[in-house]
């Protein structure tokens, strides 16, 4: 896999140097082949790849962007906060970081949040994004600093200079002190434990499990979530529009979820196919069979109110 990678890369830089036409459809080519073989195999892909390259400026630089332009109520110190994530992270071997390590940054970027908008998710990754981008005052950890500052990063440690290892970082699965994994089991540990009010739990239930208990959501936060501060766990179960439909509200892992949160002393409602989550599916994919109904029913409505 690797050395394939490698020599498409290679194939790649090779032609960038030449410019006819035909470099650039070979190029074309290997960049969907890149594509392809990232949708077939993004597990073993992921165990190749090494930290990401700048990470530090990727770094200290959404973090400057955050508490300049999104949140410019935030006082911290970037640089104060990278040299605590260093200090957890390089010249470690690469798969012993625990969540204690990362304290002392956590510690530097305490953040809350208003009550009624925190989403949690899983399996969900791609609707959340648009469920969050459209209904604006939800809260998903992509939003919190450190969510915003780490996304989609890889990172790990070694031994010797420069103390990151760019070149591979094992797989989450391979260790309980993954650096990447204890981060984001802080994060979302510390988000779980701030939410209040009404919150969202999107979950997939084209799934079998869609509720899973090594999941980030059912391992930490719905342990972490607080009886007290949350009046309601509002569950909303979706399924892709073409199914298939393992999973509802009253049927598979959900059922237990349901029985876990009712044992805790939380209230809660539960929602299969709620319409505005399946009007954004249809918006990406306006062909599907389900879809003609929807878009039937609101012309109907439509017709309905003009006369
Ligand atoms: C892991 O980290 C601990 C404390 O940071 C250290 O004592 C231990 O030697 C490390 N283990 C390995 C295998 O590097
Ligand atoms: C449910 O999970 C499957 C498999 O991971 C994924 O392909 C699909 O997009 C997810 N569906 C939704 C609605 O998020
Ligand atoms: C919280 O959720 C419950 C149940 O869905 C609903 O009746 C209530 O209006 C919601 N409150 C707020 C503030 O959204």
């Amino acid at each position: 896999m690797h050395e394939h990678l490698a020599s498409i890369v290679r194939i790649n830089e090779a032609v960038l140097v030449t410019s006819s036409k035909t470099s650039v459809t070979f190029v074309m080519i290997n960049v969907t082949m890149w594509f392809i073989m990232l949708l077939l195999c993004p597990s073993q892909l992921r165990a190749q790849l090494g930290t990401t390259p700048n990470i530090k400026h990727i770094v200290v630089g959404r973090c400057h962007s955050y508490i300049t332009l999104i949140d410019p109520s935030l006082r911290y110190d970037c640089e104060e906060i990278w040299r605590h994530f260093e200090e957890a992270v390089v010249h470690q071997s690469s798969c012993n970081v625990t969540v204690e390590d990362y304290h002392q940054m956590f510690y530097l970027m305490p953040q809350t949040w208003p009550c009624d908008g925190f989403l949690f998710w899983s399996k969900t990754r791609t609707l959340m994004h648009s469920y969050a981008a459209v209904v604006r005052h939800f809260w998903t950890l992509e939003d919190t600093l450190v969510g915003f500052m780490f996304n989609d990063l890889i990172w790990c440690g070694q031994d010797e200079d420069p103390g990151f290892d760019f070149n591979s970082c094992p797989k989450w699965s391979a260790c309980r002190t993954h650096p990447v994994y204890s981060l984001w089991r802080q994060a979302s540990q510390n988000f779980a434990e701030m939410a209040c009010g009404n919150i969202t739990v999107l979950l997939n239930g084209s799934i079998v499990n869609a509720f899973n208990r090594k999941s980030m959501f059912g391992s930490v936060e719905l342990d972490n979530l607080n009886p007290q501060r949350v009046d309601y766990v509002n569950i909303k179960v979706v399924t892709n529009l073409e199914g298939p439909y393992i999973e509802s509200c009253s049927q598979g892992s959900i059922v237990d979820l349901i029985q876990i949160l009712q044992s805790r002393g939380f209230r809660w409602t539960c929602t299969d196919n709620d319409e505005t989550l399946m009007i954004l599916q249809c918006i990406q994919d306006p062909k599907q069979p389900s879809c003609q109904t929807c878009a039937n029913s609101l012309l109907h409505r439509k017709s309905l109110t003009s006369n």
